[in-house]
């Protein structure tokens, strides 16, 4: 949730700014913003902001206007904004700049006393130009830099400010008399440091800086960084020294790019046959289940006589279906439950609990307050993370990592099929752990799982029917989805696709509870989405659903069938049948959901909706509860 990135080095910084922004803009895209500082011909330092409401081309637009040969400098902090404090205006775009134009900040997250702090600049006579939370941290900075026991001192001046905010944060600072230097903090919130030859980057993640550095160092908890060409010294916010982790990121800038396809998300849902292989890779040998990357050992995971899972939109759906697994293997009680909520109310949590956390981005706010909250209640936390170092893990017991490569569609394809994959790998986990299925049992699961990333494979092949049938249904105000049993997820995450990319209303149902009420909505020539399960299954399923389809057919309904291949019973009741391969129920998941990924993507172009990548009023990851 915004994105920000710093650079301090002997190149352009403006080209380097827009350049990393870019790869931020996944972000928010609200608004996009530069800040450049340096020192002119005659010796003369200064500090120069532009910045543009929308998307970053936008801005690009306005450097054009402004022209590019003007904003010259070789530190730069930039800002792409989803916005929290203020409208999406250009007076609301970061960076903001201070009263005496020297000091530019960018920030990301919530500062939650700025209400007395923007009211004590007011009262120092300060206009504000803004309604951000922001800006305060702008004025405070440069009063603390010209009077009184910090004037001139940047780096006592920027601690003074960062010990007076509350809440979560990155803020990166510049200003105008130091131009050759950043001071960074965080709280909460990401922000890692790229280390380079003779220039330093910052970013909200790793993404920023890849095209220039593999080395990166991420920061702890309350950490301020401050970087110059060649260094960088991390401090507590007391100012004591303290130690960031280095890491060389083994993602390259070739997965951080779209790699043929017109948008990232088409690029992620055909890599998610590589996402499941890579996120399967490594757990399973000599017949036994591994949780090496976890930290959770073979007693710890006998112990567990419950699971909660706590999460968030798609991750929360991955999560239902880790109800269905690990209630059948293990045979314990599994409650979900959306992470915002949880910790509200009053869960029953003790240290036989497992708290499965998961996220892909590592830093949603609601999962990871979540995430404390069950530690505080002495439960152990497993995070399932896509995101190495980000803060969920950090604060977790233990941690299985997704291994589906950066998603930068906001919309989530490839690291929810890896999320379902790690699921299934921690159910298996327990079930093996303690006992309640035999080791023959856990190898043919595991068969079933190692087949998914080949049918993965066929499935990326209906593509171009999916698209037929989306002409075919031209402009649609509303769809509706229905499953039943571990179909069930998979039409809520169909739904949420549709809803987040083509801003139609969109709902999924358990197909039983139709009759209950959601019946109603079925008038003539309404689209109803239909995931069947395998008739090889659970067979009364099969033939409920059956009778579903023909009672919404009935009064009018266009069926489009998501079925098994061979499952010729569903024939007569689908206006449109997508097939799938055969697999074990518990598997169809991972095979009904891409189907429905590529409907909500052609939906939405159909709808006009070009960016998929990029849906309005979303971001990637959502910093703020
Ligand atoms: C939907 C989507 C979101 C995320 C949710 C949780 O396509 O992407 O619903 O799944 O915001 O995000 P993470 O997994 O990063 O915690």
């Amino acid at each position: 949730m915004c994105g920000i990135v710093g650079y301090v080095g002997g190149r352009q910084a403006l080209d380097l700014a827009v350049d990393a922004l870019r790869r931020m803009e996944y972000r928010g895209y609200d608004s996009a913003g530069i800040a450049l500082v340096g020192t002119d011909e005659n010796g003369e330092s200064f500090l120069k902001a532009v910045k543009r409401t929308g998307k970053l081309a936008n801005l690009e637009d306005k450097i054009a206007e402004v022209g590019a040969e003007t904003l010259t400098g070789s530190t730069a902090i930039g800002h792409t904004r989803w916005a929290t404090h203020g409208r999406p205006t250009d007076e609301n775009a970061h960076p903001h700049v201070s009263f005496d134009n020297k000091v530019a900040v960018v920030h990301n997250g919530i500062i939650e006393n700025f209400a007395p702090l923007r009211a004590e600049l007011e009262a120092e006579g300060i206009t504000l130009q803004s309604d951000t939370d922001t800006e305060v941290a702008t004025h405070l900075l440069a009063l603390a830099y010209n009077d009184g026991d910090t004037a001139g001192d940047f780096r006592a001046s920027a601690l003074k400010v960062l010990n007076r905010l509350e809440g979560a944060f990155t803020v990166l600072f510049t200003h105008a008399d130091h131009p050759d230097q950043i001071i960074a903090a965080r709280r909460s919130t990401p922000l890692i440091v790229g280390v380079g030859e003779g220039e330093m980057f910052l970013g909200s993640d790793v993404a920023a800086f890849i095209e220039h550095t593999k080395n990166a160092v991420e920061l702890g908890q309350d950490n301020v960084v401050i970087i110059t060409r060649d260094d960088y010294e991390i401090l507590n916010f007391d100012g004591t020294a303290a130690e960031g982790r280095p890491f060389t990121i083994d993602w390259d800038l070739e997965a951080a790019e779209k790699g043929g396809f017109d948008s990232f998300m088409m690029k992620e849902i055909h890599e998610q046959p590589a996402a499941v292989r890579d996120t399967l890779a490594g757990h399973f040998e000599d017949g036994r289940v591994i949780l090496d990357e976890s930290n959770l050992s073979q007693s710890d995971l006998k112990s567990f006589n419950q699971v909660f899972v706590v999460a968030c939109g798609s991750a929360y759906h991955s999560g239902l279906l880790a109800k269905y697994a690990i209630e059948h293997w293990v045979r314990i009680p599994v409650q979900i439950e959306v992470a915002s909520e949880f910790r509200y109310r009053d869960p029953v949590l003790d240290e036989r609990t497992l708290v499965l956390a998961i996220s892909q981005s590592g830093e949603t706010a609601d999962t990871l307050e979540a995430v404390r909250h069950a530690k505080s209640q002495g439960a152990k936390v497993l995070a399932v993370c896509n995101t190495n170092g980000s803060q969920i893990p950090r604060e977790s017991d233990a941690v299985l990592y997704t291994h589906a490569g950066p998603e930068i569609g906001v919309a989530s394809t490839k690291a929810f099929l890896a999320q379902v994959v790690a699921n299934y790998i921690v159910g298996l986990a327990l079930a093996q752990a303690k006992g309640t299925k035999y080791p023959d049992e856990i190898s043919d699961i595991w068969a079933s799982l190692e087949e998914i990333p080949g049918k993965v494979e066929e499935v990326l092949a209906s593509q171009e029917e999916v698209g037929k049938l989306t002409s075919a249904l031209g402009a649609v105000p509303t769809m509706l989805f229905l499953g039943r049993g571990v179909g069930f997820p998979v039409a809520l995450e169909g739904a949420l696709k549709l809803k987040e990319l083509a801003y139609i209303h969109a709902e999924g149902f358990a197909a039983g509870e139709l009759k209950h009420g959601p019946i109603a909505l079925i008038e003539d020539g309404l689209p109803v989405v239909v995931v069947v399960p395998s008739p090889h299954g659970v067979k009364q399923l099969h033939s409920k659903i059956v009778s579903n389809i023909q009672e919404i057919r009935a009064r009018g309904a266009k069926t489009i069938v998501i079925a098994e291949e061979g499952d010729t019973a569903v024939e007569p009741y689908a206006n449109w049948l997508i097939r799938i391969p055969a697999t074990p129920s518990i598997m169809q998941p991972l095979l009904a959901t891409v189907p429905l990924q590529f409907l909500a993507a052609d939906i939405a172009r159909e709808c006009g909706n070009e960016d998929i990548d990029k849906p309005r009023n979303l971001a990637k990851s959502v910093t703020v509860e």
